[in-house]
């Protein structure tokens, strides 16, 4: 039987990972966020002290690195590093920046491509990141392009910061924001694009629950669950 293929992506603090999770939780689907696999990948780079940008050096370092996605009882997505669990510590700014670096590099992409499809051969789910519905998964039954103004993306962030106890400036986050949405669309290796046949969403003036609701009547318009 084939999966049912929810593809999600769109600029960083579109609120892409807390409504996928929360659309993943209603329908009773596994929730994929493939920013985390990138982000652990800029982990491992890090912690061998290695430049991100440095494609020979990243790509030799591949081998060794051993990533893991587990779910937690609530059906939270857990990483694993080595077998270490890195799901805290792969949220901290110079790890975001670390993890836009290398999801420029080609043989990270071509790295990660494989270990994404077959999560999506095995089960029914909601996946977001930059280019599921573009390069990950071009056939995915249903593609939405998530965005929102920047600065009511770096407002949210700098609300999450906030309530993990790292509160930072709304001008420094609205910088890093501004800087990843251009590297992370201007890089040759999948940069960040709407598919043709995704549906855009823009969630500047909803709150969470209206968002949620269009992105149901989204989804049940193209498939029937
Ligand atoms: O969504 P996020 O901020 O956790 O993603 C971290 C970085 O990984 C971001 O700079 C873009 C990159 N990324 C990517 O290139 N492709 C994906 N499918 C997901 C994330």
């Amino acid at each position: 039987m084939s999966t049912i293929r929810i593809a999600i992506d769109g600029p960083s603090g579109a609120g892409k990972s807390t409504l996928a999770k929360g659309l993943a939780g209603i329908l009773g689907f596994l929730y994929v966020d493939t920013g985390a696999i990138y982000r652990t990948v800029g982990l491992h780079v890090l912690n061998k002290g290695i430049d991100p940008a440095e494609e020979e050096e990243v790509a030799r370092s591949l081998p060794e690195l051993q990533i893991e996605l587990r779910y937690d009882g609530a059906g939270q997505q857990r990483m694993l590093l080595n077998g270490e669990d890195v799901s805290e510590a792969i949220r901290l700014p110079e790890v975001s920046r670390a993890a836009s670096a290398v999801s420029a590099l080609p043989p990270v992409r071509a790295y990660l491509l494989e270990t994404q499809r077959e999560l999506a051969r095995k089960h029914n789910l909601v996946m977001d990141g930059r280019d599921i519905g573009t390069v990950v998964l071009p056939d995915a039954e249903v593609k939405i392009f998530l965005t929102a103004s920047p600065e009511a993306r770096a407002k949210r962030r700098c609300l999450e910061l906030e309530a993990r106890g790292t509160p930072q400036a709304f001008e420094a986050v609205l910088r890093d924001i501004e800087e990843r949405d251009w590297r992370d669309s201007h890089r040759e290796a999948a940069p960040l694009r709407q598919a043709e046949d995704a549906v855009l969403l823009d969630t500047t003036a909803l709150d969470f629950s209206q968002s949620q609701e269009a992105l149901l009547k989204i989804i049940r318009e193209k498939v029937s669950i």
